[in-house]
């Protein structure tokens, strides 16, 4: 086994085709809590990674959920993560990617799953398709607000990584979440709600 990643709260172990995803221990937080903590989002990840699939939205498949040491195993996605390949990839490319992505996400929000941590180092692109992995923070929920706030980390994302190609990369992004959620409307309205109360809030720091 080899180690190939190490995330913010997990290490990604390399075992053949499969990759074991392990949550480890923080020290900043009770043992207690973090035990409880580490658990339930092993666990809310194992179900919604199936569940995903189970609606049409590319993930990679899981093999094992082990709760008690913290661990998923999964497919190893041998792909490109969008983060890599939208700082490299021709404007044409970006455009057509992201509105890929659109559709995916749209597709997780009309069956009311919130990915919790939307960024391009949690979707990779692979046979022209993109796989959305790392739903630790993810849930079940139909809920405006969560849906816009699902965005709004998205858009963060993209103004932080991806300023240069920030317009681009939104535009098609919400092209393809069109296609795919009748309810765009609702979610864009309260996602520029969720982005005018920010400014205020910056405004007044
Ligand atoms: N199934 C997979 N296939 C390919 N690569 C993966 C897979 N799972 C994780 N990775 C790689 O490991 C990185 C970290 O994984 P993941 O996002 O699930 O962990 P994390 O600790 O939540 O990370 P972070 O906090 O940095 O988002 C991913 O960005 C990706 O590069
Ligand atoms: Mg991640």
């Amino acid at each position: 086994m080899k180690e190939i990643k190490r995330g913010a709260e997990a290490i990604i172990w390399l075992e053949g085709d499969q990759v074991i995803k392990e949550r480890i221990k923080k020290s900043y937080r009770l043992q207690e809590i973090d035990e409880k903590l580490r658990k339930y989002r092993t666990r809310k990840e194992g179900k919604l990674l199936l569940e995903v699939q189970r609606i049409g939205v590319d993930a990679p498949n899981v093999s094992k959920i082990s709760e008690e040491d913290f661990k998923i195993k999964m497919d190893y996605v041998e792909g490109t993560r969008l983060k890599e390949l939208f700082s490299q990839a021709s404007d044409e490319e970006i455009r057509r990617v992201s509105e890929l992505a659109g559709k995916s996400v749209g597709i997780l929000h009309k069956n009311g799953i919130v990915h919790g941590d939307l960024t391009t180092s949690n979707m990779i692109l692979k046979d022209n398709r993109v796989f959305f992995i790392d739903f630790g923070l993810g849930e079940n929920t139909s809920r405006i607000e969560n849906l816009a706030t699902d965005l709004s980390v998205l858009k963060e994302a993209f103004r932080s990584t991806h300023f240069k190609h920030l317009n681009p990369l939104w535009d098609s992004f919400i092209k393809g979440y069109k296609q795919t959620n009748d309810n765009f409307n609702k979610v864009l309205e309260t996602l520029n709600d969720i982005e005018k109360r920010g400014r205020y809030v910056r405004r007044n720091e």
